[in-house]
């Protein structure tokens, strides 16, 4: 069962991003007050749902505890990790965000990879995103070098194996747009899956941006580099099949 009460330090640290002993001091300088009254002792047992002020700033104490999930638009040049010595990384875009740092990217795209992705705190929802057993669609829009031809979708669908990979990959839905633009959807995520689908075939990718997942798609509000929250309804595209791959595979 959840608990309707936390200490007050806790509920500072969580809420206004500030570490414990911080909170603590703020606590006893008299700075914080809890539904109209001013509280000083760190260790006080507050409701969950108490409205907490801090040098005028008001939160409900829940807020700070509530997981958050943002769609980025991820600009070339960025890595999706924690850490990087040499190029920058996808979660520092989020350093106006209070607990930045305890996000993760769900899942990865190349540092070239442009276009969707999403980025939180909420481990179980990455964990359901990324498992293999979900087999949740990604969309990816490919410019290659070479013209596009026909007979590569049945392969594609077919399930394509690259010489320098054990395992075959699965069935991608391949739709040309353009003498050389395409559509890719594929389940698995595996690393350069795209990249790798076209080797198979004598193509290059030159350009690779992520357009869908599941059915939720790229904001085209979006410049590269800008982000937006979601919310619940949106987070339930991600688990619903691109259509046009669940009308090729299930047909
Ligand atoms: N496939 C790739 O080759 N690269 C990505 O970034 C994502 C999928």
């Amino acid at each position: 069962m959840a608990k309707d009460t936390l200490r007050l330090d806790k509920a500072l640290c969580h809420n206004f991003d500030v570490p414990r002993t911080y909170a603590a001091k703020l606590i006893k300088a008299g700075l914080v007050e809890v539904d109209g009254e001013v509280l000083t002792d760190p260790a006080t047992k507050i409701s969950i749902n108490a409205q907490i002020v801090l040098d005028g700033n008001e939160t409900n104490a829940s807020d700070g505890f509530k997981k958050r999930v943002f769609m980025l638009n991820k600009p070339s040049g960025y890595v999706c990790a924690d850490r990087d010595n040499n190029n920058p990384i996808v979660i520092n875009i989020f350093s106006d965000i209070p607990k930045f740092t305890s996000m993760h990217c769900v899942g990865r795209l190349d540092i070239d990879t442009t276009g969707l992705i999403l980025v939180t705190d909420d481990g179980d929802l990455n964990h359901k995103v990324t498992s293999p057993k979900m087999e949740v669609t990604k969309t990816y829009r490919a410019t290659t070098k070479n013209k596009l031809v026909e007979k590569d979708i049945e392969l594609f669908k077919k399930g394509l194996k690259h010489p320098e990979e054990k395992t075959r990959y699965k069935g991608a839905l391949l739709e040309i747009i353009g003498d050389h633009e395409a559509l890719v959807t594929v389940t698995e995520g595996r690393f350069h899956e795209v990249k790798r689908l076209f080797e198979c075939v004598g193509n290059e990718v030159l350009e690779l941006q992520r357009l869908y997942i599941g059915q939720l798609e790229l904001d085209p509000q979006l410049d590269e580099g800008e982000y937006i929250q979601l919310d619940d309804p949106s987070l339930e595209l991600v688990f619903k099949p691109y259509e046009k791959y669940t009308q090729t595979f299930n047909s």
